[in-house]
């Protein structure tokens, strides 16, 4: 399907932090922009911050004064609705009110050629809703843009119940023209970012309210371990603990209070204190001068082991036993002691050191002929910096030591946390991963779908589904379900399409 041709012009309504983000996209991309706000002071903070953005791209070296000027020269503001008239496709980015959006668009309805696409940059309300009351519903499109709109890749495509597919698709096109990263969702709350997302911050605000970890420990196990440029502390003090918490009550209550997207009372708290994150001064961290982050936690030096068998190797942990070499330490594969299906993992000093699959050391410890350390996953063992540990409770100190010890002597550093089932990587990428599963289960996107949507709408470093093959099905299939037992909770049902590929294909994409 052809995209819009640069010659087509488009327009703009609200001009905002994302309505003026998108001007600038679709005016960088060689369009005519109409630009509309009810705050004429609006359109001037708008026009100014794109202003800025080119100014900076110009000292940067990435554009011409002559390009700069171009651009602001497509941009061009009106003072009534009916000024849009020439736009092929008007994108509206105004006030998260269903009531006012739908006045907006069937005002435009009048104004615009029968065959406008009318698209919606909503994150949170049904285009099919929005569509409805229209005389023309099936031109009606989202265009979900991700903030900062000139930066962020992604735009998800929202297909409402009557959108027509060639609709769709000429929006698809156009915004690849435009040089984002484009995916088609069906629309259903959430969509896939504001979706696949939430375990991100929910399984860390679970893992805090039980006292498996402290907030700075989690935030630097998911950035060290991990590969994620923040931690999701970090992360919603940057966002604004108030906006998600409220993109978490609102999905949770759209999906008619499902358990998996629960809403957590440490975050009520912080949003009822005022805690917003950064924009407040005071969130998870204290933004105040002269105020220290303060340090995950980091185990002591534990000895060094001479010897450790390892078992169970694959592809995962491979790394950890080349870097055990590196480091000089005798590495043996066989392990002639009966051990357990629980693999892979390694045996250091009679200390069974296992890769975790949901299930608590003090489990494992219970039934197994070894004192029991877990570890966590790491998106790449040798770029991690930190790995965290649990010990079972009835492991002691010193074994602990020798753990550590193990993770120490091939250069990483130790977040001891307490027996947390799935620890804090595992189990979040796992619940990330089901996520995603459930997602094109429920045919909302393409598994393609979900990778594209998270690396490029929140900058994950691995697509959840890819993540999730590259661990193996049945072990996620298994942290899954051993988080269910733990629990009792049904927020940890593994989803039908993930549990159908560990029969069958061991893939999901
Ligand atoms: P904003 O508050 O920065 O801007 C909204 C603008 O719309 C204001 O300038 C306001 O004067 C104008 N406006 C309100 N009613 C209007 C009307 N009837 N006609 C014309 N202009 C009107 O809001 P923001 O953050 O830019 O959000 C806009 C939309 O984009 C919302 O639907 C939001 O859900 C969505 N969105 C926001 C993202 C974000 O990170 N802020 C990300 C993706 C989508």
């Amino acid at each position: 399907m052809t995209a819009l041709s640069p010659a087509q012009a488009v327009a703009v309504i609200g001009a905002g932090t994302m309505g003026a983000g998108i001007v600038q996209v679709a005016a960088t991309a060689g369009h005519d922009v109409y630009i509309f706000d009810t705050s004429g002071e609006a359109i001037d903070k708008g026009i100014a911050q794109i202003e800025k953005f080119l100014a900076r791209s110009v000292t940067k070296g990435r554009m011409d004064e002559a390009e700069r000027g171009a651009i602001l020269g497509r941009i061009h503001r009106c003072h009534k609705l009916e000024d849009l008239a020439p736009a092929k496709l008007v994108i509206e980015a105004i006030v998260e009110n269903i009531d006012i959006k739908r006045s907006v668009f069937s005002q435009l309805e009048d104004i615009l050629d029968e065959d406008a696409i009318l698209a919606s940059n909503t994150s949170s309300i049904s285009i099919t809703e929005i569509a409805a009351k229209l005389k023309r519903p099936e031109r009606m499109v989202g265009m979900h843009f991700f903030n900062p709109a000139p930066i962020m890749k992604l735009v998800e495509i929202i297909h409402g119940l009557v959108t027509d597919k060639q609709v769709a698709d000429i929006t698809f096109a156009t915004a690849e023209a435009w040089g984002k990263k484009v995916v088609h969702a069906k629309s259903t709350p959430g969509f896939i970012v504001n979706r696949v997302a939430r375990p991100f911050y929910s399984e860390a605000l679970r893992i805090l309210q039980e006292g498996g970890a402290d907030i700075p420990t989690i935030d630097a196990c998911i950035r060290e371990a991990g590969g994620f440029r923040m931690g999701p502390f970090e992360l919603m003090d940057l966002i604004g603990n108030d906006i998600n918490f409220s993109v978490t009550q609102s999905v949770y209550n759209a999906y008619f209070q499902e358990p998996r997207y629960r809403p957590s009372l440490i975050q009520q708290e912080q949003v009822a204190a005022g805690r917003f994150g950064r924009k407040s001064g005071y969130g998870y961290y204290n933004y105040a001068e002269g105020v220290e982050k303060p340090a995950p936690h980091t185990a002591a030096p534990g000895p060094a082991p001479v010897e450790v068998t390892v078992f169970g190797e694959n592809a995962l942990i491979s790394p950890l036993a080349r870097l055990a070499k590196e480091a000089g330490i005798t590495v043996n594969s066989d392990l002639e002691q009966d051990v357990p299906d629980y693999q892979p993992g390694f045996l250091v000093d009679n200390i069974l050191l296992l890769l975790s699959d949901g299930t608590t050391a003090t489990e494992l410890t219970s039934v197994m002929p070894y004192e029991v350390v877990t570890f966590d996953l790491a998106l790449d063992y040798n770029a991690a910096s930190r790995i965290a540990i649990a010990k079972g409770d009835q492991v002691s100190e010193e074994s602990l030591a020798v753990a550590a010890g193990f993770f120490q002597a091939i250069g990483k550093q130790v977040s001891v946390i307490d027996d947390c089932p799935g620890l804090i990587v595992m189990r979040i990428v796992a619940m990330l991963a089901n996520e995603g599963s459930d997602a094109v289960y429920q045919g909302v996107t393409t598994a393609e779908g979900v990778d594209i949507a998270m690396m490029n709408g929140v900058n994950y470093p691995k697509g959840p589904m890819q993540w999730a093959e590259d661990i193996g099905l049945t072990h996620i299939r298994d942290v899954l379900g051993n988080l269910q037992r733990f629990y009792g909770e049904d927020r940890y049902r593994t989803s039908p399409l993930l549990r159908r590929a560990t029969f069958g294909t061991e893939r999901l994409l």
